[in-house]
């Protein structure tokens, strides 16, 4: 553990391993009783699988549980999920859920204190103390990224600018002159902070910033390095997802960047094979799922994110780690029987001479089969013998790393859409049928 920041951990970040899985394993009794007594779904999916909370008595047998899914959060839309009466919940969040209902979650007074006790743990991780100016520029509302930062930031002593997202020329303006330590933001919504800095002629590696808090969405470790190197600051990562709290369920550390601790202490991580949800053993990779150890008024117990990582070992803290994540299972491309994910295809892209660190796959169908078109923007001044030998090497990246042909078209400087928020990377043009 370094050094430096040995003194300002919590008591949660102390725990010893061996403290640490007795506190969880009663966390976890309580929890699934919680869940059993007070949400009629649980009682029926435990009944119908044949276990009680009882019968977890060790770690090791919450894998006899049922899981939990996006669709059952559907089925009991708005409140049907919850474990209080309505009174106790003191605030609702909402996944945006781009076709049919939203997912509606919900916070006691004891959660929101357990939320921002978090994300105050994860911007300390990131390098934030007490005193310092933080920049949110996730959108405020029922999305969890504003607000969830927001309060985190406050918990730790810092002084809050909540931007959200949007206004982009104003950001630019709102960090100059107020001078903010850390921004907290999309890594795409970053990239297009960056290109308004080059409009507005303002060096972005003459600011305030040293630190950015980037997270909900997949970016790559060649992201990482574009970021650092055009701001002159360290990037690090932060995970979360409503339904399990918001941002704040896991965090890289500023000290070693090598994958984000999970805060175990309140959720803890199981990674399971996607298609046959047996658990994975650790370094091995699947699904990441998530059980709440301490919330009361929407506890999940075995809930599946589709997001795809691998546990790994603790370093700067004792709680175990995820990888960054490679992307939702949802978001994978299958590509002529070959899987493909958007991050793939951003490690090559932010490599590539003369193109800039902005890419959409478009999906389209051609005969019976689907096709796929990279589209990455050229750098300004790039000529055409560079965008010929990009879109070129592109090509040939895409096939010999991920073994596919697609096209790829080297567009305009600034003709794609740009991110105010959680970027769109896949544009599927392909027939409904
Ligand atoms: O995106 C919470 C959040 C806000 C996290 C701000 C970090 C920062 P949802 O809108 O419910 O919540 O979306 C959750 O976003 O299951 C992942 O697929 C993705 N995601 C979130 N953080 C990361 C990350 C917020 N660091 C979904 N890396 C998750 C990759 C991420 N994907």
């Amino acid at each position: 553990m370094a050094d430096a920041t040995a003194d300002l951990l919590d008591d949660g970040e102390r725990l010893g391993v061996e403290a640490l899985r007795e506190l969880q394993l009663e966390r976890l009794r309580a929890s699934l009783r919680h869940a059993y007594t007070h949400v009629p779904f649980y009682r029926e999916s435990f009944d119908k699988a044949g276990v009680r909370p009882e019968d977890c008595r060790s770690l090791d047998d919450l894998a006899r549980f049922p899981f939990t899914t996006k669709a059952d959060l559907r089925e009991n839309y708005p409140y049907g999920m919850f474990a209080v009466p309505r009174e106790r919940i003191r605030r609702i969040h909402a996944s945006s859920g781009t076709t049919g209902r939203p997912t509606v979650v919900g916070y006691t007074d004891a959660d929101l204190g357990m939320w921002a006790d978090m994300v105050a743990r994860s911007i300390r991780a990131a390098g934030g103390r007490p005193g310092d100016t933080v920049h949110v520029a996730y959108g405020y509302g029922l999305f969890t990224g504003g607000l969830g930062a927001h309060y985190g930031a406050e918990r730790l002593g810092c002084t809050v600018v909540p931007a959200s997202g949007g206004m982009t020329a104003r950001q630019v303006q709102l960090i100059q002159d107020l001078e903010p330590r850390i921004i907290m933001v999309t890594p795409s919504y970053m990239l297009t902070l960056l290109d308004e800095f080059e409009r507005q002629g303002v060096d972005p590696r003459g600011t305030s910033l040293q630190v950015g808090i980037f997270g909900a969405e997949p970016w790559t470790e060649e992201m990482r390095r574009e970021i650092e190197e055009r701001f002159g600051i360290d990037a690090v990562d932060i995970y979360g997802l409503s339904e399990v709290i918001g941002p704040g369920v896991a965090q890289e550390c500023a000290e070693t960047k090598d994958g984000l601790h999970v805060w175990e202490d309140h959720f803890f991580p199981e990674v399971v094979d996607p298609i046959t949800g047996e658990v994975l053993p650790e370094g091995e990779e699947g699904e990441l799922v998530f059980t709440s150890l301490t919330k009361e008024a929407m506890p999940v117990i075995r809930y599946r994110t589709r997001d795809l990582t691998r546990l790994l070992p603790g370093t700067a803290r004792s709680f175990r780690r995820i990888q960054k994540i490679t992307g939702r299972s949802d978001d994978m491309v299958i590509l002529r029987g070959v899987n493909l994910f958007p991050t793939q295809v951003e490690e090559i892209v932010l490599r590539t001479e003369g193109v800039a660190p902005h890419f959409q796959l478009r999906l389209t169908r051609e005969g019976r089969l689907d096709a796929l078109t990279v589209r990455a923007e050229a750098r300004p001044g790039a000529g055409p013998e560079v965008r010929e030998e990009a879109a070129r090497s592109i090509a040939a990246a895409v096939k010999d790393g991920v073994g596919v042909s697609v096209a790829v078209e080297i567009v305009e400087p600034e003709s794609l859409e740009r991110s105010v928020g959680k970027i769109r990377r896949i544009v599927d043009l392909r027939p409904r049928d």
